[in-house]
């Protein structure tokens, strides 16, 4: 049985081939025209998206050595994403299912990202926590099997990765600035300026107050000294890394404590944080937790996900028809 997966929910135009539950091809194009901005631009996100699909998915098929002829289904992310992004992949996968008069597959991306820990071994034992962390999203989800997932908390205003992205603007790091945040907060001191954390009940998270505080503490410090920034940059992301990084954690180590769940596993494209990743092995052990990371290719945005998550639906007989639309945000 062979997939053909497509995603283009933000700024990567990915394809990825899986036959009989195992992946075989993930091809990922970044759209590197983002930088000069600071962000994503949306519409140029999609005409990239345009330019992009074709080659990557030719790609995919190439590297898998499986031809269209050999499909048995197209599947593609629905939502949540960018309106214009998703579009792209969407009627991408739509002409190409009709052409082939093959099923198609409608995906979330967020439960894709969860279901990126089924691409490799060693696989989460059911129940088990997720944290999903992303740049438009930051969840705890409890996830029963592989299509039957609870959201169980979640930001009640930016995700994470805005957090982190935004941050990075204010020391005029260039987008995305997750990454580097990551990079300079290696060699910092991650004790050297201390932040407040954020009280928010049960199980939610918020990243806005904690944004604000970040950007009032630079203003006056560069008040105080013009250089501050480019003087203490390991430090200051070492210490802004520690503070979300302890947010984030502080929220699953209370899921883990309530839901009585050990099973614990992280996914997103802030998953791949070094910071996160090795306190989280940390806790882990001090907590008794068996602890899952996927690699860096599975992190981030990437088509091979989309195509487990379509596994799982196409042994359920979950098809959609050619009426389908994307949307720009979805629940599970
Ligand atoms: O899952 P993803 O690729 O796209 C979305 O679905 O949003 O996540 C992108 C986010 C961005 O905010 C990016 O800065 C962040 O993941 N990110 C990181 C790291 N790598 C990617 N944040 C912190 N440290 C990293 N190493
Ligand atoms: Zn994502």
């Amino acid at each position: 049985m062979n997939i053909l997966a497509i995603e283009s929910s933000c700024d990567e135009t990915s394809a990825a081939v899986l036959s009989n539950g195992k992946i075989y091809s993930n091809v990922v194009a970044t759209q590197l025209i983002h930088t000069q901005y600071g962000g994503v631009v949306p519409e140029l996100a999609s005409r990239a998206h345009q330019q992009h699909i074709l080659p990557v998915v030719d790609k995919a098929l190439n590297y898998a050595k499986v031809t269209k002829k050999d499909l048995h289904a197209i599947a593609f992310t629905k939502g949540p994403g960018l309106l214009g992004a998703l579009l792209v992949g969407t009627s991408f996968a739509k002409s190409m299912a009709l052409g082939l008069g093959l099923p198609l597959i409608e995906v979330n991306h967020m439960q894709a990202h969860v279901l990126a820990h089924f691409i490799q071994d060693p696989k989460p034992e059911f129940p088990f926590l997720c944290l999903t962390v992303s740049g438009g999203h930051t969840q705890i989800v409890k996830v029963n099997s592989p299509l039957d997932m609870e959201i169980i908390g979640q930001t009640r205003d930016d995700a994470v990765g805005e957090a982190f992205d935004k941050t990075a603007k204010l020391l005029d790091l260039p987008y995305p600035g997750g990454p580097l945040i990551d990079k300079y907060a290696k060699t910092g001191n991650p004790l050297a300026y201390g932040f407040p954390l954020p009280e928010m009940p049960g199980l939610d998270f918020s990243f806005s107050g904690i944004k604000t505080s970040f950007m009032y503490f630079l203003q006056k410090q560069v008040r105080e000294n013009p250089n501050f920034i480019q003087e203490n940059i390991e430090d200051i992301c070492a210490s802004i890394q520690y503070t979300l990084v302890n947010i984030l954690l502080k929220k699953l180590k209370k899921a883990a404590k309530e839901t009585g769940i050990k099973e614990i596993a992280i996914a997103g494209g802030v998953s791949a944080n070094s910071g996160l990743r090795t306190s989280l092995l940390e806790l882990g052990e001090k907590l008794n937790w068996k602890v899952y990371i996927p690699d860096f290719e599975y992190c981030t945005d990437n088509a091979a996900m989309i195509a487990m998550a379509a596994h799982y639906k196409f042994l359920e007989n979950d098809f959609c028809d050619q009426t389908v639309s994307p949307m720009a945000r979805m629940e599970f």
